[in-house]
């Protein structure tokens, strides 16, 4: 590697690393979660969450309907977890490392908006 090419890739690293750029990851610049929704969601959860989304249809396995008692007697916990790590052998896969942490609870709350907890008497 060329002395330019180290010190380019240098800069680059240390601007990327930088406070300023995590900054812009922080809480307050979180995407909402109705954002997050819509650009990784929607296409199999549908807009109202239903699992009627565009591509639900061509999924091996349905998507989950969080109006159903199965979806809603979750606790936000269950639905983290399942959005985090995925469910296995379904085309639900895992978002851990694909958002940050306050995005994964954005869009959790927001599911919750659309389709509220009910505790499972
Ligand atoms: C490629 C299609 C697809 C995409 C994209 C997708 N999901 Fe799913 N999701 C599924 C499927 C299929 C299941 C149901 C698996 C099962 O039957 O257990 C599921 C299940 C879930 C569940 C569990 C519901 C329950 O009651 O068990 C949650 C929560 C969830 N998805 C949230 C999300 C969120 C949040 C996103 C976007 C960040 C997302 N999903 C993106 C297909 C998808």
């Amino acid at each position: 590697m060329s002395k330019r090419a180290a010190i380019i890739i240098s800069i680059l690293i240390a601007v990327f690393c930088s406070s300023w750029v995590s900054a812009q990851l922080g809480p307050g610049n979180s995407r909402s979660g109705q954002v997050i929704y819509e650009e990784h969601c929607f296409r199999c959860h549908g807009m109202t969450g239903n699992g009627d989304g565009p591509e639900a249809s061509r999924q091996l396995v349905p998507p989950a309907n969080f109006h159903s008692l199965r979806s809603r007697s979750k606790t936000d916990f269950e639905l983290l977890t399942i959005v985090e790590y995925g469910v296995a052998f379904s085309p639900m896969h895992g978002f851990l490392g694909r958002m940050t942490d306050d995005e994964l609870l954005e869009v959790i709350n927001y599911i919750r908006t659309l389709a509220p907890f009910i505790p499972n008497l």
